[in-house]
């Protein structure tokens, strides 16, 4: 242990690849990860400064960045699996998404899964045979607290036009766990570890007031996450600071999940 225990949870020089990091949590994390000393890469399809432009969905450009980065660096210290199709409540995304189930379309379902949980698995598998070969690595796999739960539908103030969030959703963050603890599996006698994050909602300046009412009722502290109070989570995992912790499901829900 170093001397200033403070200093497990320093990044100082480490590579970090973030996935969807153009995206709401992905720019906290990118800014959290580079105060705390690391080299961030975002990959996202969207464009935005900084950012590569990278589809999880597809291998070959998966591969091709993670060769760009070594020849750069040499090496990739933690990858946070984060791109997913989560559409902000109110957008016109959610829109197609938030429909009962008997009526969901199953070209979105397939998508949905293509990205929350294929993409994932691109992205690890790229990766993977680096971190075996350093013999150190840290991966985390951004799932959501409906990995482990199920969406209140009555959080949405609409009950003549019912709304209900994506059953592909909670089924492929569902489905991270068992990534992330099949990987550990294999990762583990390499020294490397693959750990979920299951962050509840964080509240947006566009989140409907009304929703944000309701959700709010299902989290002891009576609101939902600010902004800001996930980052320690990120550097935690993403550092020796979580040295012994893999396979592991990591929940921060202002204890929705508790009562
Ligand atoms: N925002 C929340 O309150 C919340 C709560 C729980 C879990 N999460 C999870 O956190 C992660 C980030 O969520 P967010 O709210 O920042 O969403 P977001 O939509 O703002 O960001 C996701 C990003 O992923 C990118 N992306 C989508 N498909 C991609 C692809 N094929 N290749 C590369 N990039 C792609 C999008 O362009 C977007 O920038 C997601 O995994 C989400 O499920 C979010």
């Amino acid at each position: 242990m170093p001397h200033n225990p403070l200093k497990l949870f320093s990044l100082k020089g480490k590579v970090i690849i973030i996935t969807g990091g153009a995206g709401f949590l992905g720019t906290q994390y990118a800014r959290a990860l580079t105060g705390a000393g690391a080299k961030v890469m975002l990959w996202d399809m969207k464009k935005a400064p900084g950012v590569e432009l990278v589809d999880i969905t597809d291998e070959p450009t998966v591969q091709a960045a993670v060769k760009k980065i070594i020849k750069k660096y040499g090496r990739i210290d933690a990858l946070v699996n984060n791109a997913a199709m989560n559409p902000a409540v109110g957008s016109p995304e959610s829109q197609t998404q938030f429909v009962p189930y008997e009526k969901y379309p199953i070209d979105l379902w397939k998508q949905e899964l293509m990205v929350n949980l294929t993409g994932m698995m691109i992205c690890t598998k790229a990766v993977a045979p680096i971190m075996m070969k350093q013999k150190s690595g840290s991966i985390v796999n951004i799932a959501s607290e409906l990995s482990v739960t199920a969406h209140d539908y009555r959080f949405y103030d609409d009950p003549k036009n019912k709304k209900y969030k994506s059953v592909g959703y909670t089924t492929t963050k569902s489905g991270v766990l068992g990534l992330t603890r099949q990987w550990a599996v294999r990762l583990g006698q390499y020294n490397v570890r693959i750990n979920a994050f299951s962050p509840v909602g964080m509240q947006t300046d566009k989140t409907p007031k009304d929703f944000i009412k309701r959700y709010a009722h299902s989290i002891m502290f009576g609101r939902m996450a600010r902004p800001g109070e996930y980052t320690g989570a990120i550097i935690f995992l993403c550092s020796d600071a979580s040295a012994f912790m893999t396979g592991h499901n990591l929940v921060i829900d202002g204890g929705k999940t508790a009562w």
